[in-house]
Parts: C-alpha cells; sequence; structure tokens
C-alpha cells in the first residue's frame, strides 16, 4: 500500500467556477484519488477555497458585503457545488483559516531569518479615484510581453507572464476603470528567489518525468530572459495574513499583508491541518503527509493545476518550502492543463461565458458532466466545449454503450432466470476471447490512470464497456436460449459479472452510475480486478439482483438546442 498525497489547485473564493476550471485541476485531480483509493492505496486528497487578496475583496465589495462575512458563504456555497460533482476531498478547506495564517507567518519567518526576505522600498501606483493603493489584480493593462489589453497586474492571461503591476503598460484601475493613477512610495517583503534559482534549477532538472507542459513552462521562467526573478510577497490591503506579527524578523509591516499567491499554496499543508483539527487529531497525524522528518518520505506527493499556475509551483511554493530549510514535503509530480473553450471561445469568470459549475448541475447530474469532462480533457492541447459535441458523447458512450449493456443483461435475465445469477452451462471462445481482451485492456486503463493519461484512460475504459457489448451482441444468448439455455445461463452469469467489473473500473469516473450498479447487482464487492476471469466469478450462482432503471438517458435535440441558446449569453 503506497501513500498519495493529491492537492488540486485551490479556486478562488470569487464566485463559482465554469467547467473549464474544474476540469484543469479539481476534477483530475478527484479522478486521481478515487483510482488510488480502489487501488487500496492511502490517500489523502485536499482542496479549499483561495480567499486572500484582490479578487476576494473585488468580490465582496461587488455583493455588496464584509469580505468575511463574503468568504464565509461562497466558501459554503463552493463547498456544496463539489459535493454535487463529487468531488472527493478529504478535506476542502479555507485559506482564510487560523491554521493558514499561522503557518504564513511560519515560513515568512523562517525565509527571513535565513535571510531570503528583503525589504524594499518600491514605487507602486496608487488610485486617487479609489483612494488605495492598486496592486496586482486591481490594475488592468496591456501585457508588456505579448500584448494582450486585458492583462492583470499580477499575471498574463494569454501568455502566463507573471508580472508586476507596473510592468502593465497604460495601466487602469480595475475598481473604477480611472486612469487617474500615481505612483507613490511603499515598503515590501520580497522573497530572493535568484538567491534559490539554482537549487530550483537542480531539483527541476531531475524531474524528467514530468509532463512537457510543466516542465516547459517551468524552464522558461527560471532561464529566459534575466531569469528569475525575486518576487513582492506582501500588498497593501486589509484582508489576508498580516505581515507583521510577533516574532517577525522585521518592522513596519502594519497595515500590510502576504500577497495571495504567497500564502494560497501554504493552505495545502494547512489544509491537511484543518483535516486533522475537523476530525479530532493531533499534529502528527497531519505532518506525516508533510514532513519528511515525520513520516512522508514515504510519500508520493502530486498536484493538479491550470497552465497559468505552473510557475507559482515549479518556483514560488517551492522556494518558499527549500528556503525554510526545514523538511517539508516537496512535490513529486505536477499534473498540469491547458484551457479548455467554450463553443468557439474562451470559458471566462469575468465575462460570466460559458457554463458554470451550478447551472451544469441544475440540467444533468454529475456523471454526464464527469464523462464528458473527463474523456476531453485539455491534457495535449486547449480543448473545446461544445453542445453537440457533448450530447454525442454522453448518449453514444454512456446511453448507447455502458447504460444499454447493464439494461440489455438485466433484463434478459429477469425474463428467462429471474432476478438471480443463473447457474449451470459453460461460455464458449467469445467469452474466452473476451476475458484476453479485457485483461489487455484492463491492464492497459492501470497504466493510464497511474500515468494520469486522463483521456487514454476515459478511452480505454470505453472500450472496456464496448468490448461487453459486442461480446452480447455477438454471444446472442437470447437467441442461443431457444437451443442451449444453460449455455445461454453461462453468457447471462459472464454479463451479469461484467456488470459489477464496470462498476468497479468506472468509478472514478462515474462514482454515482458505479454505485447504483452496484446496488443493483445487490453487492459491495468493490475489489479491484487481479486476473480477469477470476473477477468474473464474484456473482456466484444463485446471488440475487435488482433490474436497475436507465442509468443514463439520452440527450435529446431540442434539449440541446434549448441549453445551447440558454447558456450562449453572459452569466451576470
Ligand atoms: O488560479 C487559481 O484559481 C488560484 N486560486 C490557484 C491557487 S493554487 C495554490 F496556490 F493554492
Ligand atoms: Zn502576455
Amino acid at each position: 500500500m503506497a501513500r498519495i498525497l493529491i492537492t488540486s489547485a485551490i479556486p478562488y473564493i470569487n464566485g463559482i467556477k465554469h467547467l473549464g476550471n474544474l476540469v484543469g485541476s479539481q476534477l483530475p485531480a478527484d479522478l486521481f484519488a478515487r483510482y488510488n483509493r480502489m487501488r487500496g492505496h492511502e490517500v489523502m486528497f485536499i482542496c479549499a477555497t483561495d480567499e486572500h487578496g484582490t479578487p476576494a475583496e473585488l468580490a465582496a465589495a461587488k455583493a455588496g458585503k464584509p469580505v468575511a462575512e463574503y468568504c464565509a458563504e461562497m466558501h459554503e456555497t463552493q463547498a456544496a457545488i463539489a459535493e454535487g460533482f463529487r468531488l472527493s476531498f478529504d478535506h476542502f478547506g479555507r485559506s482564510s483559516s487560523d491554521r493558514n495564517h499561522r503557518l504564513t507567518q511560519h515560513f515568512a519567518r523562517r525565509l527571513g531569518e535565513a535571510g531570503l526576505i528583503s525589504e524594499v522600498t518600491e514605487k507602486q501606483i496608487f488610485s486617487k479615484a479609489d483612494n488605495r493603493f492598486l496592486p496586482d489584480r486591481y490594475i488592468e493593462g496591456t501585457c508588456p510581453n505579448c500584448g494582450y489589453d486585458k492583462a492583470r497586474g499580477d499575471q498574463c492571461e494569454n501568455c502566463t507572464k507573471q508580472l508586476d503591476p507596473t510592468d502593465l503598460i497604460n495601466p487602469r484601475s480595475a475598481v473604477s476603470g480611472s486612469t487617474d493613477l500615481e505612483v507613490r512610495e511603499t515598503k515590501h517583503l520580497y522573497l530572493r528567489q535568484r538567491a534559490l534559482k539554482e537549487k530550483l534549477g537542480e531539483w527541476i532538472d531531475g524531474k524528467t518525468d514530468w509532463p512537457v507542459l510543466t516542465t516547459s513552462i517551468a524552464k522558461k521562467w527560471l532561464n529566459d530572459g534575466e531569469g528569475l526573478q525575486d518576487r513582492g510577497i506582501t500588498r497593501d490591503l486589509a484582508w489576508g495574513v498580516p505581515a507583521q506579527f510577533e516574532g517577525a524578523p522585521w518592522a513596519g509591516m502594519e497595515g500590510k499583508v502576504f500577497y495571495v499567491w504567497f500564502d494560497a499554496p501554504i493552505e495545502y499543508i494547512a489544509g491537511t491541518a484543518e483535516w486533522a483539527d475537523a476530525n479530532g487529531l493531533d499534529d502528527a497525524a497531519w505532518e506525516r503527509w508533510w514532513r519528511t522528518d515525520k513520516g512522508a518520505a514515504d510519500v508520493t506527493y502530486v498536484q493538479f493545476m491550470g497552465k497559468d499556475n505552473v510557475p507559482f509551483h515549479t518556483l514560488s511554493f517551492p522556494a518558499t518550502i527549500i528556503g525554510s530549510g526545514e523538511p517539508w514535503k516537496l512535490v513529486d509530480y505536477i499534473k498540469s492543463f491547458n484551457y479548455l473553450n467554450y463553443d468557439g471561445g474562451q470559458f471566462s469568470t469575468s465575462q460570466g461565458r460559458g457554463v458554470f459549475m451550478d447551472q451544469a448541475l441544475s440540467i444533468l447530474p454529475a456523471d454526464y458532466w464527469r464523462w464528458w469532462l473527463l474523456s476531453h480533457a485539455p491534457e495535449n492541447s486547449d480543448s473545446e466545449f461544445t453542445w453537440e459535441n457533448f450530447q454525442a458523447s454522453v448518449n453514444k458512450d454512456l446511453a448507447d454503450v455502458l447504460g444499454n449493456f447493464v439494461s440489455r443483461v438485466t433484463k434478459f435475465c429477469r425474463s428467462k432466470f429471474g432476478e438471480v445469477v443463473p447457474e449451470g452451462g459453460q461460455t464458449g471462445e467469445r467469452a474466452a476471447a473476451l476475458i484476453a481482451e479485457l485483461e489487455t485492456r484492463v491492464r492497459a486503463y492501470e497504466g493510464h490512470m497511474e500515468a494520469m493519461e486522463v483521456r487514454k484512460a476515459a478511452g480505454e475504459l470505453r472500450a472496456i464497456w464496448v468490448a461487453g457489448n459486442e461480446y452480447l451482441q455477438s454471444a446472442a444468448p437470447w437467441a442461443v436460449f431457444k437451443e442451449d439455455p444453460e449455455r445461454a445461463a453461462a453468457m447471462t452469469r459472464l454479463g451479469l459479472n461484467l456488470v459489477r467489473l464496470y462498476a468497479v473500473l468506472s468509478e472514478p469516473f462515474i462514482p454515482d452510475a458505479s454505485a447504483r450498479m452496484l446496488a443493483a447487482m445487490k453487492t459491495d464487492d468493490r475489489s479491484w480486478p487481479g486476473d480477469i476471469a477470476g473477477a468474473l466469478g464474484a456473482l456466484a450462482p444463485g446471488h440475487a439482483f435488482e433490474t436497475p432503471e436507465v442509468l443514463f438517458r439520452k440527450i435529446a435535440d431540442e434539449e440541446r438546442e434549448d441549453w445551447q441558446k440558454r447558456f450562449a449569453g453572459v452569466r451576470t
């Protein structure tokens, strides 16, 4: 049994996330967590809401609520939707938690004591119309790197370059739109990332098995141009982790907080501590996942995120960890994703474009979305959601292949043998061929799941369903029944066992359907198949079952057209 720590990039608190966000981090992380639990490994799966910084302040102001209240409410909303999508976090924490405040200050103190933090008096943009400094996201303008005209002060969404607000060309206030901005002096703490460049470079060079998408982005920001830059890690904001605290190795930082990107990844650790607190466990319980001196040396740590998050996870967060000089667990593997586009354009939170998680669940259950999103995950390039494609995949893969298979086997059995696994008979050559095929395919499926090749895993699972369907079609127990009911019984027994096997194999993708299939088969045997022939004997003759209701319904053309219209506009 292995121990696997899994974190998903933590979603910003500023509203409900769209399907593009979901497929870029939380959903594939859930797939991997579920798979590893099914394989009997010990899994710790952590996510949280990213509650600090300008996005939170802006959203709270827009909602007309105090920021703490806004965050508390939106956290509950996001937690309920995550539950709706069956995201199986061991804990869904909050970056504003007391745990994260303490840990963030702990890391800052360690970095300061190690000489890795410098105090810099810098010029920053002040908006007279808004009467405040405008850090990072409060400023929009043109990216100096690629020319994108809606770049934010912290990062360009278009080319992923990490920016400082003063880098922007033609800056304007994102709060008021005002261009009446002036530069004023303010003191900030800088993390001396450059001093860690060599260590970071060596660490990344050792990660030869990482996806190209991950390492290419990391190396780009490590080496391109002037290379890795020192980063400002404080901001002139009220909401966040205070940068002046007891024992801090600096003075004069009152009224300032740590930058949201400094404390957000620390929440992965803090979230695990919150998990321990929530379960009445002591510090040792979470430290064994995070401290290599306290049991985490044998943990495999995997992170999931969209490509825009890669620089922060390959450079900034490891700089915090390495710079602390303490034995914290560093990530072993970073699975990153490209973007999912929506019907000829981009999904966009700020512009309300696309399908948002709550809307998706209001029209169809989670499994339909999970299947489409995962089987079309934007792994090697950006991918696109279209309603036609969604309809076609659901109708074919889920309804015609898997759903139809389950329905045919169970209904045929009920009509000829009753709702029990039938006795007697021998299956023929076709069954032997099916078993051989499944043996190969299941091992391939495991390989893809372990490698986090999401699309390939989905493809293999689909092929596993198809193989059962084709077997049933060609073996045709309904025709055989007339001459040789014993052989038809053996075929049907195999079919019913396939239903259980499919439930087990499909659980990470479509957990609700999987649970319904197992309930229909009246079994809690969720054991992962070793040899396939053995696994197909799990339901013995005489075992009672129940014919399930339709597993997946088809999407009609009119419905699809209706949704297409409904979600063509902008969410307000
Ligand atoms: O891009 C985002 O949605 C960020 N909220 C991700 C933060 S991940 C981590 F650092 F915690
Ligand atoms: Zn750019």
